[in-house]
């Protein structure tokens, strides 16, 4: 690929730590912006398309998760390339069928604007459908974590509450959190930057099995 090119892509890619690119759309929930979500955790996760058996099965999924993520202050929007229309229809199958209700919106993104903007069209994939991306962006409207599935698998919704409760124990605490780590487990102390804190890192009281790597409970 040409460098400018090259440039300009990952210039305007959504990146970590980054603010996440604003935008006005039309929602089953009326015109919504990235900005009235302020001061809330956002999950804005993309499907590859309405009335399919995948998507269907991770929006009974996400709806189930839906209260707990209320509870830790998290707003789920949804975005697919399809009409209004068909969302609105969608949702309602969905609770005609699954006895479920959709409590969250869902963007309309049928000229691909914020689909564009966030990279959620992989052309290796599909270029008429989102790929099944998340982007969970904080109450400062900094991008804190980015997934990417391929159209052929289902995420893994108790996997997305768990990445909301490390970051926000990462972000109370000053902390990072191991593999697997879930609420109510060890939490990992940063490593010591000097020669000087890892001496006294040692002799801390926190489990300590080497002076880079310490754990403590919360
Ligand atoms: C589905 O949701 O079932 C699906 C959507 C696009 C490609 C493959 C599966």
């Amino acid at each position: 690929m040409d460098t400018a090119i090259q440039e300009k892509v990952h210039s305007t890619f959504p990146r970590l730590n980054q603010p996440a690119p604003t935008f006005e759309v039309e929602t089953t929930h009326g015109t919504l912006r990235l900005e009235d979500f302020q001061g809330s955790w956002v999950i804005l996760f993309s499907h590859p398309a309405d009335f399919t058996p995948v998507c269907t099965t991770e929006f009974v999924a996400f709806a189930q998760i839906a209260p707990e993520l209320k509870r830790r202050g998290v707003e789920l929007l949804g975005l697919s390339i399809d009409s209004t229309y068909s969302h609105i229809a969608w949702v309602r199958n969905i609770e005609k069928n699954f006895d479920v209700k959709i409590p969250f919106p869902i963007i309309a993104d049928l000229n691909k604007d914020v689909a564009t903007l966030y990279g959620m069209v992989m052309p290796g994939e599909s270029k008429t459908e989102t790929s099944r991306c998340v982007f969970v962006i904080d109450p400062k409207g900094l991008i804190r974590a980015m997934i990417y599935y391929p159209l052929t698998t289902g995420r893994n919704t108790q996997e997305i509450l768990r990445l909301i409760d490390a970051l926000q124990t990462s972000d109370k605490h000053s902390v990072a959190t191991p593999a697997n780590w879930k609420p109510g487990e060890k939490v990992i102390v940063p490593p010591p930057k000097t020669t000087e804190e890892a001496e006294i890192r040692m002799t801390a009281g926190y489990e300590t099995p080497d002076w880079y790597f310490s754990k403590k409970s919360l």
